[in-house]
């Protein structure tokens, strides 16, 4: 329960990523598919890790404020990689301390990351506009349109 609290809190706060959902819901994604970065217990870093077949998707990826600055990025985004057997793996990203990141892990942009996986990262797109749109998150969804040119998709092939 206190990592689906810590979750709520990070998303609220953090308008470049999903909307928060239940306490329920957020513990659904715990138990998913996602990776997590502890410090002495407590956890201070989450991302998804989305499964398109051939290709994972790292997304919804969050330090806790208070651990920024600190190369936890860069241990959660290699902690992500090593637990995807994927022999490619795409992350989208506007902001620039995330790209600063993945590109230190070995990513590279890319402008065709394959048909299936276009068609895979618009959907996800369109149904998170929805997500905010039905959530009432109108500044979130703001935050993540105006600036929607600039997302680049990284993407690291092993
Ligand atoms: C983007 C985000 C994940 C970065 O997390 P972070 O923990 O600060 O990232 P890191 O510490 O690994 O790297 C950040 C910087 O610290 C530097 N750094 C790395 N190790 C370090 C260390 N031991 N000591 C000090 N600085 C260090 C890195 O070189 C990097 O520098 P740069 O900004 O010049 O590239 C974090 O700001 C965040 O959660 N933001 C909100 C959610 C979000 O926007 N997520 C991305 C959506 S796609």
């Amino acid at each position: 329960m206190e990592d689906a609290v810590w979750l709520r809190e990070m998303l609220s706060q953090e308008l470049e990523v999903r909307p928060p959902r239940s306490l329920k819901a957020e513990q659904k994604f715990l138990a998913g598919n996602i990776a997590t970065l502890r410090q002495d217990g407590q956890i201070i870093g989450y991302t998804d890790i989305r499964n398109y077949g051939k290709t994972a998707e790292i997304t919804t990826f969050i330090i806790d404020p208070k651990y920024r600055g600190k190369g936890n990025a860069k241990k959660l985004v290699l902690m992500a990689i090593e637990m995807s057997p994927q022999k490619i793996i795409l992350s989208c990203t506007k902001n620039p301390k995330m790209a600063n990141v993945l590109e230190d892990c070995g990513f590279e942009i890319t402008h065709w990351p394959g048909l299936k996986e276009y068609i895979l990262l618009t959907i996800n797109t369109i149904k998170r506009i929805f997500s905010m749109l039905f959530r009432l998150e109108f500044k979130r969804l703001w935050i993540q349109a105006k600036g929607f040119m600039k997302y680049k998709i990284y993407k690291l092939e092993r």
